[in-house]
């Protein structure tokens, strides 16, 4: 059965659980997570680059909980960080140093030298000034930085403006004229050792032209700044690939990956390490986040359905408009009278909606189910309303675990000073 099914009574299951149980156990807000969703979408990567020399590092970003970090390592899983905070995390998890890869334009000397003592295997640079900031931290420490150049590849990945990264005018990489004086940069410097050249074009990529371009343009600065005398190596193509929210219909991993390997191959570069980065496609589609119904408050115009979760626990509607499906965790009754409602949370803020215009026949204290939550949810959770953080459960088979307890009202008032 799929991981997310119905029992022949209605009921929401997820693996060989009931969601509704789940829900009344652990409270509401209620992260879910599969840990057969997340194996089986990290073993379609595995799968796709079987018998290459690749390795699939996880964005930590996407949701960074412990429990879900070291499911990922013993599955033979790398990382891709961006922060100290997101180090600790994949070592505290049992990651494997040399797994490890450092993207981010911001990376401050203190994450230099972490990184560079714990051994990790890249750091991904964006910039000439990084380039100069990291060789100085581990001439300092008396170590050899690997690094991969990151460019920009100036291609558009066609999503949403705010999580697009590839194009000419936004932070991140080294603009594709700068690519070659950069590597002649980092082989000069003596605290540097060049590894590779690399990019990330985006997030929520749902098809494979736009990695193919990138590909194509990667290997073209590749083969120019090996011409001119600096050896490259491996090759990170970032993260990105998009999930269904709804009815998108992204490459499946391993179709990609042999996508992938297939131009490698066919430019000559077959044998070259190679390296990938998905967040969201490991972990979106493994999680729901469970929520209970408050109020109904029907209107002539627009009817709205109050919930106990909000925009500080599923915050991606109200940063990018986007689609979250949500379902009653037990199926209304045959014929049962619905209405289209606006799914808000009690934040107080216009823009602490969950979905808009869903046509649900509920009643106060049922509970729904916001689908596609395992990624960029809980990692990108605040506090904000002084509401206090979800709790997590992972789910396999029919064993459940609380992997995250609910924050309190202690933890909220922690570190603060009158
Ligand atoms: N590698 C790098 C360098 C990245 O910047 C990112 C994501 C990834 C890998 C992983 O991308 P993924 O495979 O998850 O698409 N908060 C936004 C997404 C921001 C993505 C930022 N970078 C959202 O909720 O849609």
């Amino acid at each position: 059965a799929p991981v997310f099914h119905r029992s022949e009574n209605g009921a929401l299951m997820i693996e060989d659980l009931g969601l509704d149980e789940l829900a009344q156990e652990h409270g509401t807000p209620l992260f879910v997570y599969s840990q057969a969703a997340i194996e089986s979408a990290l073993s379609a990567w595995q799968r796709g680059l079987a018998g290459r020399d690749a390795l699939v590092c996880y964005a930590v970003k996407a949701n960074s909980s412990q429990a879900i970090l070291s499911l990922l390592a013993q599955a033979g899983c790398g990382f891709d960080i961006v922060s100290g905070g997101e180090l600790a995390r994949a070592l505290a998890a049992g990651a494997e140093p040399e797994k490890i890869v450092f993207s981010g334009v911001g990376k401050t000397r203190r994450e230099m030298q972490a990184a560079l003592e714990a051994g990790i295997g890249c750091f991904n640079v964006e910039s000439e000034a990084e380039l100069l900031a990291l060789n100085d931290v581990a001439a300092a420490c008396g170590l050899t930085a690997p690094v991969s150049i990151r460019v920009n590849p100036d291609v558009d990945a066609r999503t949403h403006p705010y999580i697009s990264t590839g194009l000419r005018d936004n932070k991140f990489g080294i603009a594709h004229d700068h690519a070659l004086a950069a590597c002649q940069l980092a082989a000069s410097l003596p605290g540097l050792r060049v590894a590779g050249i690399g990019c990330h074009i985006g997030s929520q990529i749902t098809e494979a032209a736009p990695y193919l371009d990138a590909l194509e343009r990667v290997l073209d600065l590749l083969e120019a700044i090996e011409a001119a005398g600096v050896p490259l190596g491996q090759i990170d193509l970032g993260g990105g690939l998009g999930i269904a929210y709804a009815d998108e219909t992204p490459p499946a991993a391993d179709a990609l990956c042999q996508l992938l390997l297939a131009r490698l191959d066919a430019r000559g570069h077959g044998q070259r390490r190679l390296i990938v980065e998905p967040g969201r496609a490991l972990v979106g589609n493994a999680g729901v986040c469970l929520t209970e119904v408050l109020y109904l408050k029907p209107g002539e115009d627009k009817s709205f359905c109050i919930v106990d979760a909000a925009m500080n626990d599923v915050p991606r509607p109200a940063l990018y408009e986007a689609f979250h499906r949500i379902e009653p965790l037990q199926a209304a009754a045959e014929g049962a009278p619905g209405r289209v409602y606006d799914v808000v949370g009690p934040v107080c803020e216009s823009g602490d909606w969950l979905g808009r215009r869903r046509l649900l026949a509920v009643q106060p204290g049922d509970r729904l189910a916001v689908f596609s939550a395992g990624a960029y949810c809980m990692s990108m959770a605040s506090n904000y309303n002084s509401r206090p953080r979800a709790a997590e459960v992972l789910v396999s088979g029919d064993m459940a675990r609380v992997i995250r307890q609910r924050e309190t009202i202690e933890d909220l008032l922690r570190g603060e000073l009158p």
